[in-house]
């Protein structure tokens, strides 16, 4: 059988991590597949400092990525530019030439790949995109292939790893977002401007890729609610804890008899739960099905090695196909073409709520809140105030009844006015067992 040719074009920490596996575990890959992968060609801006692997031969390389599409011979293009700018003309560049494409990029496949799919299929090439969600966990193939007998009803995940170090380590240690943000900056965990990580950017594009594979829709990153972690602070934790649960950055994509409710956003989860387990970096996804139930994933979410790892399989698979000469590729989306249907506002769902609130210590605080609770006919099931010294600045917890998330931003929006509080309520669900 002939070898496959591949080219790639961004070579950063997952493009070096991929050659590096692609070099030193030839022999295993070569032995699962029956034929090998050669990498034909490299592209990146600053190719002259990058090293490129000795035990791959000779290699053309280049810093002009439309040089390396033009390149004779190459069947697969990897882009590991990122963004959605250049990374977009590469992916489109590559398809038009007909090779497959492989990438990492969640930003791009988030918010165009359903088209960049169609125009695969027009051109009879593959598309696969294993490492943009969840670097090390194979959560793709499981959706697209592992699973895709089952008819998923719930996904719940914890897809960003800097945002979930910070939250345990503040857990952990106590210390506040600032701090333990500084530190992880400084060791190289956090980016230099965090806000796609901790606002939740980085994760709603990874869940609208997600729940487009669970779901069959064309989710965007514009149909997720999404709310990031920096107004959370360790008393949250410790309040969370009283209240046997824990706190994370949950991605949460649900059917409900009213409509499929998809959200982003700090949640207070039961220390009991699996996903409460997941602590640092880490990644997790949990998926319920109709038929097989409940299935968890766990792994690194990224990485150089782990994402590697899920390029290089990637490339694997698109290599076969392309060698099995058939002309029918499995969907990278699980669905060989996605509905439109849209989500429904995150507002009808009903939950319990946890309302942290900072106050300046007065009589008839309780009072005036909970006639604004009661007016929207909203249950109170708890008071907690841990002890405190500070009396002009005050903390203190109600969480609700289930009600909907309507009638709890109304209520917040009343006593965001009322003169006693230092900041707007913080508001948490409160998820059920998962
Ligand atoms: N910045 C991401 C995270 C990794 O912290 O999980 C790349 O997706």
């Amino acid at each position: 059988m002939r070898d496959v040719n591949i080219g790639i074009v961004g070579l950063g920490n997952i493009g070096s991590g991929t050659l590096k596996i692609l070099a030193e575990n030839a022999d295993q890959i070569a032995l699962k597949l029956g034929f090998h992968l050669r990498v034909g060609a490299v592209c990146d801006l600053l190719i002259d400092s990058k090293q490129i692997p000795e035990s791959l031969g000779p290699v053309f390389k280049t810093n002009d990525w439309r040089r390396l599409i033009e390149h004779p011979g190459l069947d697969i293009v990897v882009e590991l530019v990122g963004g959605t700018t250049v990374a977009a003309e590469v992916v489109n560049a590559a398809i038009a030439a007909k090779k497959s494409v492989v990438t990492a990029n969640k930003e791009l496949m988030a918010l165009s790949g359903p088209e960049i799919w169609e125009r695969a299929i027009q051109a009879g090439t593959n598309v696969a995109m294993e490492a943009s969600v969840a670097g090390g966990i194979p959560i793709h193939t499981v959706l697209r292939e592992g699973i895709s007998g089952d008819r998923v009803v719930a996904l719940y995940g914890i897809l960003n790893g800097t945002s979930n170090y910070i939250l345990t380590e503040m857990e952990q240690h106590g210390s506040p977002l600032e701090t333990v943000l500084a530190e992880a900056q400084r060791l190289g965990y956090a980016e230099a401007n965090p806000s796609n990580d901790i606002d939740g950017f980085d994760a709603r594009s990874k869940l609208a890729i997600l729940s487009a594979l669970a779901f069959g829709e064309k989710i965007t990153p514009g149909d997720i609610f999404t709310e990031g972690i920096r107004r959370l602070s360790p008393m949250d934790f410790q309040y969370a804890h009283r209240l046997g649960h824990t706190i994370r950055l949950l991605c949460a994509a649900r059917q409900t008899p009213e409509g499929l409710i998809l959200s982003v956003r700090p949640a207070l989860i039961p220390q009991t739960a699996i996903l409460a387990s997941v602590r640092s970096s880490y990644n997790a996804i949990w998926v319920r099905g109709t038929y097989g139930e409940d299935t968890f994933y766990y792994g690194r979410g990224a990485g150089p090695r782990p994402t590697g790892v899920a390029v290089v399989s990637d490339l694997m698979r698109v290599a076969r196909e392309i060698l099995s000469g058939s002309p029918t590729r499995v969907s990278p989306f699980a669905h060989q073409r996605l509905g439109q249907y849209k989500p429904i506002p995150v507002t009808l769902q009903t939950r319990s709520y946890y309302v942290r609130f900072r106050v300046r210590d007065q009589p008839g605080i309780i009072a005036a809140l909970s006639g604004i609770l009661a007016a929207k006919h909203i249950g109170i099931e708890a008071v907690l105030q841990l002890p405190h010294e500070n009396k002009l600045d005050l903390p203190f917890v109600i969480t609700l009844e289930p009600t909907t998330e309507e009638s709890v931003r109304q209520a917040a929006a009343e006593m965001s006015q009322l003169d006693f509080l230092l900041e707007p309520p913080l508001v948490l669900p409160m998820e059920p067992p998962l």
